[in-house]
This record gives structure tokens, sequence and C-alpha cells, in this order.
């Protein structure tokens, strides 16, 4: 391909663009994207002073190949994104698996966590069941493509606007599990980081060491890959819960055209068929 910085990418060199982003993450872009993609590019172009960028540049730079997927992909997330779902998750998964699985540990896993807030509003949630019954045990899965996104994650530190959220919104909840809570660097507290680990993962291969989770968090990132891919995605997913697991998607997502092995539970919420 060839762009100098500010100029718009050409149709071919589009194509290209869209079939590295395919082949690196998964990701099917539309060529309406066009704005979107060359603003993400840019800037590291600019820091390479690549004016006339090479499409093989990746190829014989492969250490920019987890720079290029950190800058395609969209991380938009917020702490208890889509109510219904932590209802759900509070009010029901978890009374009904503490009273099958006494002795166990429940084993959950974000699967595209991205910054953090949807792992540390899953362990915010089993904080507060743990209130009620403290022989229970969890530990959480993070996992997302982009590398950039869980180092602050792992910290438990999340970016402003999700804090100002979250204070707004669940006073309660972000003095309870925030330290520092007062100051300009909050951070989640260790009761729930120690019951958490993070790694990068794509979800187009397998993780064959991805096994028995009793509840898989997959949301709001389907809706970026075709419907094959998807349905590779879920297939994987599939093969990553117990058999009675439990998967929960995206507002914006739906497994009903798809061809899956899950079933229908409620809205966002299905089960590992048998
Ligand atoms: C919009 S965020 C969703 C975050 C969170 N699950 C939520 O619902 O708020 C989508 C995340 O999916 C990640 N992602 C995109 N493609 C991926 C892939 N192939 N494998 C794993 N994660 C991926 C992105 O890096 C991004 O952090």
């Amino acid at each position: 391909m060839s762009m100098e910085p500010d100029r718009k990418l050409d149709g071919a060199s589009l194509q290209r663009l869209i079939a590295l982003v395919k082949k690196h993450t998964g990701i099917t872009m539309e060529e309406r994207k066009r704005e979107l993609l060359s603003s993400r590019i840019r800037p590291r172009m600019k820091e390479l002073n690549l004016s006339t960028p090479d499409m093989d540049y990746l190829d014989t730079h492969k250490h920019e190949i987890q720079k290029f997927v950190n800058v395609i992909t969209t991380n938009e997330t917020i702490f208890f994104r889509t109510p219904i779902i932590w209802e759900y998750f509070s009010q029901e998964f978890l009374k009904s698996w503490q009273k099958k699985n006494t002795d166990q540990t429940l084993r959950i896993w974000s699967s595209a966590s991205s910054t953090g807030e949807e792992s540390a509003s899953i362990g915010m949630m089993c904080e507060e069941f743990k209130r009620a019954c403290p022989t229970f045990k969890y530990r959480i899965y993070a996992s997302d493509i982009d590398t950039d996104v869980l180092e602050g994650a792992r910290k438990g530190m999340y970016k402003e606007r999700s804090i100002n959220d979250i204070r707004a919104r669940m006073p309660e909840l972000y003095t309870r599990y925030f330290k520092n809570h007062n100051t300009a660097e909050p951070q989640l507290c260790d009761a729930i980081l120690s019951n958490m680990e993070f790694f990068v993962h794509n979800l187009h291969s397998r993780g064959a060491h991805l096994t028995f989770f009793d509840i898989v968090f997959c949301r709001n990132v389907l809706i970026y890959f075709n419907d094959q891919d998807q349905e590779l995605v879920l297939r994987n997913m599939y093969a990553s819960l117990k058999p009675d697991g439990v998967l929960i998607i995206g507002e914006s997502e739906s497994l009903a055209r798809l061809k899956t092995s899950f079933e229908y539970t409620k809205p966002l919420i299905y089960k590992r068929a048998a």
C-alpha cells in the first residue's frame, strides 16, 4: 500500500488493509470504515516515519503486528454495561450456582474484557454475593486481543470517564471496592484483584487450556465478526464451557440466525446445550 499520512486510502490500499485487519484480529471491516481505519493507523505511521507505508511492512516487522492490533480494535466499555445481565448474574446465576456447587470455585471468563470494567463489575458482584455467603469462592479470567487495554486492567486502574460514571451511578459499590477512592488514582481493591488473571487471547483460536468455565461473558465483540467467524468463536466458547455452562452476549448481538449449540434462556443469556 502506499499512502501519505494525511491522504485518503485509495481503493486497493483499503482492500489490503481490510485483509490485514481480518488476518490479525478476525474483525471484518467494511469499506465505509475507510476514515476510521486511516485515522487509527495514521499516528503509528507518523511515528515510524512512513509516508508511504508498505502493506508488507508487518511481514518484515513482526513486532509491529501487536501494535497494529492495538490501534485497530474498538475498546468502548463501562462498568455494569447493560443492567439486565447484571441483574441476572447477581440475582439468579450466582444463587443457583452456589446451591449446586457448594465446595467448588466458580470459574468465570470475561473473554473480550477490554480495559477491565467488565471483569471488575463481575468481581464486585461476586464480592457482594460473598457478603451473604462467605464460603463462596470465585476466579475471574479476563482476556483480550489488545495488549494495551490489559495493562490498566491488570492494575485495577480505569479511565477517568469510567470512574466518574461508577462514582455517580453506584457510589456505595465504588467506595466499598476501590482503594484511594477519594484520590485521582482510585484502584480496584486487592480482594477482587487477587481473584483475577489477565491474558492475551484471540477468540478465533481455540485455546486448549481454556476449559471448564461455568460462565463466559462474550459481550460486544461478536458484532465485529462476520456470521461464519461468529460461529467459529461460539464453537470455541462451547468447548470452553462446562456442560451446563452459561454464555452472555452483548446488547446488540444475537445468536438467532447462527448455527450454534447454545439454547436461548432469556435476552442475551444462553445455555450450552447438552
Ligand atoms: C467494545 S469492547 C467490549 C468490552 C466489554 N466486553 C463490554 O461489553 O463492555 C470489544 C473488545 O473486543 C476485543 N476484541 C476484538 N477482536 C477480538 C478477538 N479476535 N479476540 C479477542 N478480543 C477481541 C477488543 O480489543 C475490545 O477490547
